[in-house]
């Protein structure tokens, strides 16, 4: 894993979108799995804004959504859906057949899984996955004790992640379970970005870089990956023992 430190979170934003841009170039087939969020919001916005000012072309690659909160309507600005509308796919323009996201409405849970398990699989694997850490040390919604084996699946959500999760909502949450790609997808990603900022985030960074490696700590697999790079802003990295 390679640790990269940026002084504010806006340096850390543009370096994640500079990142995701060199991977389109390079690949305008590229696909992405991104998670939604406070952490890769302003990496989003500065992608968009690129996107449009240097002409670059996402026509070609395509989009996974990492997760979703289970029975929430996609309408709802709370959603994970939501959110990769107003600041992915229509800033840059990605038609529908680009796009693959959980349907958060399926009464099926299993089948839905597995479309995404299929898709994944089909499009030949993820290039470039981006993930935020959840206060409990989640990536996605693979809450602390997910086994790293599994695919795309159902879990019911962890109380820090039912309360932190209001944060995203102006009406009560409702969720108590979440649809997430599975730890296994995540650490096959061909390059993983995990970022993290504020003072916030602090105490479970450090953990997750300097603490046990296990699934107690989602976060902390990242140290086992073979591309994983741990964006931190200087507060997320402000408890690190090792600076
Ligand atoms: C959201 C997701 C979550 C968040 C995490 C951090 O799609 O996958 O795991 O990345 O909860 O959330 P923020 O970035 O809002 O602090």
């Amino acid at each position: 894993m390679e640790l990269q430190l940026f002084e504010t979170h806006e340096m850390q934003s543009a370096a994640a979108a500079a990142l995701i841009i060199n991977t389109v170039k390079k690949d305008p087939a590229a696909v992405f799995c991104f998670a939604t969020g406070d952490s890769p919001r302003r990496t989003y916005e500065l992608l968009a804004e690129r996107a449009a000012g240097e002409k670059i072309d996402f026509s070609k690659c395509t989009l996974i959504g990492l997760d979703e909160w289970m029975g929430v309507d996609p309408a709802n600005t709370g959603s994970c859906h939501c959110f990769l509308q107003t600041y992915l796919i229509k800033p840059l323009g990605l038609s529908p057949g680009q796009v693959h996201l959980f349907d958060a409405m399926a009464t099926v849970e299993q089948s839905e899984c597995e479309k995404m398990d299929q898709f994944i699989r089909e499009k030949g694997g993820i290039d470039c996955m981006l993930v935020g850490v959840g206060m409990n040390g989640h990536i996605g919604f693979n809450e602390p004790g997910t086994s790293e084996h599994l695919t795309a699946h159902v879990i019911g959500l962890d109380p820090i992640t039912l309360t932190v999760g209001q944060k995203y909502f102006t009406d009560t949450m409702q969720a108590k379970k979440g649809i997430t790609l599975g730890l296994k997808q995540v650490m096959e990603a061909r390059m993983l970005l995990m970022m993290a900022n504020g003072k916030k985030k602090a105490g479970i960074i450090q953990q997750a870089a300097e603490g046990a490696i296990s699934n107690k700590v989602p976060a902390s697999l990242i140290r086992q990956h073979h591309n994983g790079i741990l964006m931190l802003d200087s507060e997320a990295a402000s408890a690190l023992k090792q600076q």
